[in-house]
Parts: structure tokens; C-alpha cells; sequence
């Protein structure tokens, strides 16, 4: 079942609840003022007409005679016998007096209505109406006259409810006609306001079909100012960031393999020259160092790429526990110095607070041995590096500071970027990947950190990493 045949269903169905409950409501409302109103009629003709007759009949001389008894309701109550008329009847059942028309020429009280009569209580009641009359029923007050704890007679006031009648099948008949059409007409209204309604959304599909990953076009926008051009811009926005990502994969493929293929080029190389002739052991031995060493890049890449991809997958996990920096910042630089020293670089390492914070161990040294490493591999000769901590902002910083070759500004950005490099052609000994500064980002914003870079071209770089010290 479709959506549109479903909202129509359920549309109906509520549509015609609340017509009904609304009829029903008015149709109750009205049959019941109407009630009302001819039963006050009775009781008040019966009521008046019982202080016009209650003394003749207790002195025991009443004998009206019917023209003369409705012209006195008529003077006294405006009564007109086209709808009813009133009678009294003695307790033995002998009509006293009555208006002219009467519908029945005898209703007789049995033993038990007329012990509630002599009780002083009335009795109201419907009767079928008599054949060939406009109504089907007429109300009956039956009113008793009591002296002295005795019934000496009641008056019989009868309503015809051909009024009560008329205006219930006029409602019902009213109603007949006007829920169907209005239901028609809401179900005419429906479509068309759903017709409309829906016109984004068949836009929506039509246009997403269009779209495929080799051929990812932009998607229309949406020029009406309604909830569909939200819609329409965040669809755009996700065709924008699945594009980006589409295209970061195919780039990061073949940058990974483009990174792999140089050194296995070489390999190759290097295995060819030595079959070509026969070498000494020397030889061999330093064809098979050069080997060993592009071997160890490629695990190195590889390595990295592993961790990149587990990163990703949300397979890596950082495991805080309490490191002293101090300590470790010193370890590292000790380390490091070594390979500083041969490029007659000065590593200084003693502006370190001594500082115990939660964080990853092995991770952080990963950050900081690659921050410095490219402190020092970016380094000019007789450089400087320096690596100090300042508090800011209830965290710590860590700077790693040289006096390189520093980062053209338009490279800045990108420098965080998978398998970048600032200078794509210098020499293999000195340049990584360019996945060092990916990790790092990824490690520090693992630690609820952040990492940033200030450098000057051709004067030197500086890296701030942010760490929460709680
Ligand atoms: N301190 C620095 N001074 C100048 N340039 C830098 C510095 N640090 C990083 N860069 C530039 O940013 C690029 C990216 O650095 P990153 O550490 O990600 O890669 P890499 O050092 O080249 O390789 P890898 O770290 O994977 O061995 C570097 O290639 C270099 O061009
Ligand atoms: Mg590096």
C-alpha cells in the first residue's frame, strides 16, 4: 500500500470521526432542547391549570363545559389546542371536563399509576400516536389534584411531538447530505494539497536517481523559502561531503600505492644489478644494506597506513593512564639528539614542567618523536630546536620550535593532509611519507587536544599541541 492511499485512509477515517462526532453532538444537542422545551410546556399548562380548577373541584362543584374550559386556558395560558389538549379526569377514570381534539378518548390509569398520583408525584409519559395523525408519538403529563391526602381527580395534559419529530428527521436529513459532501470535498481538497505538497519530494526522487558515484552531479536547489529547501541543501551538502570523500579514497589509493611502488622500483633495481655479473661479498653486502633499508620504509608506510585504516574503523584505541611529560619529553629528546647532533643540530629540551597527565604513552611518543623528527629532517645546518611546555587554558602546551626551512603559507593548510609534502621533489633521504602530521592530528584530537602550527617560510616552524591536563 502506498503513502498516498495510506494518508488517504487514515485521513478518511478521521475526517469522518470527527464529522460524526460533531453531527452526533448537535443532532443530541438540539433533540434535547426541544425535549426540554415540551416538557416545561406541559408541566407549566398542567401546573396553571391546577390552581384554575383545584377549589371547585375540592368544594366538590366542578363541571366545566369543554368550549367554556379552553377558552379559559386560553385567556389564562394562551393555550390553542392545535398541538394538545387538557383534561380532568376524576379518580373513577369520569372526564371532568376537556379541551376539544383530544388525541385519545381514553387513557386508562392503572391501580399503580394512580397510587403514584395520590402520592402528589406526576406522571410523564409517551404514547403511540393514534392512526392516520402527522406524529408517531405524543407526551402525556398526567398532574394530580390531592385534598386532604386524597386523590380527587388529575389533569391530563397531552403535547403532540410531531414538532420534536420534524426537527430530528430535518437534522438527520440535513446531515445525510452534508457529510457525504463534505467528505467529498476534503477528499478533493486532500489530493490537491498532497499533490502539491508531494511535488518536492517526486522532485527529490527523480533527481536522486540521476545521481551516481562515477557521475556525482550537483543537486538542484531549492528556491521556495520552506522546510523542502532545508532538505534540498542538506542533500547537497551530503552529495558535497560524499564527493570529497569519494575523492579523498582514490587519492589516498594511489598516493599509498605510488608511495609503495618507489621503493619496490628500487628494490627491483638494485636485485637486477646484482644478477647482471658477478660482485664481491662487499659488493653484495652493501646491495643488500640498500635493500634492508627499503625494505624497513616500506614497513615503516605500510605501518602507518595499517594504523590510519584501524584509526578509521574505530579499531584504535587510546589507553590513558597517568605519564609523567617531563619524563617522557626528556627520553625522547635524549633519543633524538643523537640523529640532531649528526646534522649538527641543537636539541634543547629543558624548559619541561614536570607535569603527570592521562594520556597514551606509546601514542604521545609517536606524536613527539615526529614532530621532532621534522624539526630536525626540516632543519638547516647548525639549527636550533626547542621543545618547551606552557599551561594554557586548564590544559598544557607543548611546543616544538626550530629555526628550519619553515612552511609556505599556501601549504599550511594541508599539512595535516594524508601523504603531503611540502616539497614533492627533495630528496629521499630526508622526506617521510607525509603521514606523520595525519597521526599525530588524529592521536592529539583522540586525547581531546588539539594541534596547530605557526611557521615562517625560509625562518623556522613552530607545532603547539594542546593537551587537557584533568
Ligand atoms: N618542522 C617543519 N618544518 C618545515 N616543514 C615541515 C615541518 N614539519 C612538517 N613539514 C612539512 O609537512 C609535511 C608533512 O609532514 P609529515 O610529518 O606529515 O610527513 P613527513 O615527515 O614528510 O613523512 P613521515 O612523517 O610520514 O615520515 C612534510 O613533508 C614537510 O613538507
Ligand atoms: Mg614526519
Amino acid at each position: 500500500m502506498n503513502l498516498r492511499t495510506r494518508i488517504a485512509i487514515w485521513s478518511n477515517v478521521f475526517n469522518i470521526s470527527v464529522l460524526l462526532f460533531f453531527a452526533g453532538g448537535m443532532y443530541l444537542g438540539i433533540t434535547h432542547s426541544v425535549d426540554e422545551g415540551i416538557n416545561n410546556r406541559l408541566y407549566s399548562t398542567a401546573e396553571a391549570t391546577y390552581y384554575i380548577v383545584e377549589k371547585p373541584i375540592s368544594s366538590g362543584n366542578l363541571v366545566i363545559a369543554s368550549r367554556d374550559f379552553e377558552n379559559i386556558l386560553r385567556a389564562f395560558l394562551g393555550f390553542s389546542g392545535a398541538e394538545g389538549y387538557v383534561r380532568i379526569v376524576r379518580y373513577d377514570g369520569k372526564v371532568i371536563s376537556s379541551t376539544q381534539n383530544v388525541f385519545f378518548q381514553d387513557l386508562k390509569l392503572d391501580y399503580e399509576d394512580l397510587k403514584v398520583l395520590a402520592n402528589n408525584r406526576e406522571i410523564l409519559r409517551d404514547y403511540p400516536a393514534p392512526e392516520g395523525a402527522n406524529e408517531k408519538r405524543v407526551r402525556v403529563i398526567f398532574y394530580p389534584i390531592v385534598v386532604d391526602n386524597k386523590l380527587l381527580a388529575y389533569i391530563e395534559v397531552a403535547s403532540s411531538l410531531a414538532r420534536l419529530e420534524n426537527i430530528q428527521n430535518s437534522i438527520l436529513q440535513i446531515l445525510l447530505i452534508i457529510i457525504p459532501v463534505t467528505i467529498a470535498m476534503l477528499n478533493i481538497g486532500g489530493v490537491i494539497i498532497f499533490n502539491r505538497g508531494l511535488k518536492p519530494l517526486s522532485i527529490l526522487s527523480k533527481e536522486l536517481k540521476n545521481i551516481s558515484a562515477k557521475d556525482p552531479k550537483k543537486f538542484p536547489q531549492w528556491d521556495k523559502d520552506d522546510e523542502f529547501r532545508e532538505l534540498f541543501q542538506s542533500i547537497n551538502d551530503m552529495l558535497d561531503r560524499f564527493n570529497k570523500a569519494c575523492m579523498q579514497t582514490a587519492q589516498f589509493s594511489a598516493d599509498a600505492s605510488h608511495e609503495l611502488r618507489t621503493p619496490l622500483t628500487i628494490i627491483k633495481g638494485l636485485i637486477e644489478v646484482a644478477l647482471r655479473s658477478e660482485r664481491t661479498v662487499e659488493e653484495y653486502q652493501d646491495i643488500l644494506v640498500s635493500i634492508l633499508e627499503e625494505i624497513e620504509r616500506m614497513v615503516r608506510i605500510v605501518e602507518d597506513l595499517l594504523l590510519i585504516s584501524k584509526s578509521e574503523a574505530g579499531e584504535v584505541l587510546i589507553e590513558k593512564k597517568e605519564i609523567n611529560i617531563k619524563t617522557l619529553l626528556t627520553e625522547l629528546c635524549e633519543h633524538l639528539s643523537l640523529f640532531a647532533n649528526e646534522k649538527n643540530i641543537i636539541l634543547n629540551c629543558c624548559d619541561i614542567e614536570d607535569i603527570t597527565i592521562m594520556a597514551d604513552a606509546l601514542r604521545l611518543r609517536q606524536v613527539f618523536t615526529n614532530l621532532i623528527d621534522n624539526a630536525i629532517k626540516y632543519n638547516k645546518e647548525n639549527g636550533k630546536v626547542s621543545v618547551y611546555t606552557r599551561r594554557e587554558n586548564n590544559g598544557l602546551c607543548i611546543y616544538v620550535e626550530d629555526t628550519g626551512i619553515g612552511i609556505k603559507e599556501e601549504d599550511i593548510p594541508h599539512i595535516f593532509d594524508r601523504f603531503f609534502r611540502a616539497d614533492k621533489s627533495r630528496k629521499r633521504e630526508i622526506g617521510g611519507a607525509g603521514l606523520g602530521l595525519s597521526i599525530c592530528k588524529w592521536i592529539i584530537e583522540g586525547h581531546n587536544g588539539y594541534i596547530s602550527v605557526d611557521s615562517h617560510y625560509g625562518i623556522g616552524t613552530t607545532f603547539k599541541v594542546w593537551l587537557p591536563i584533568s
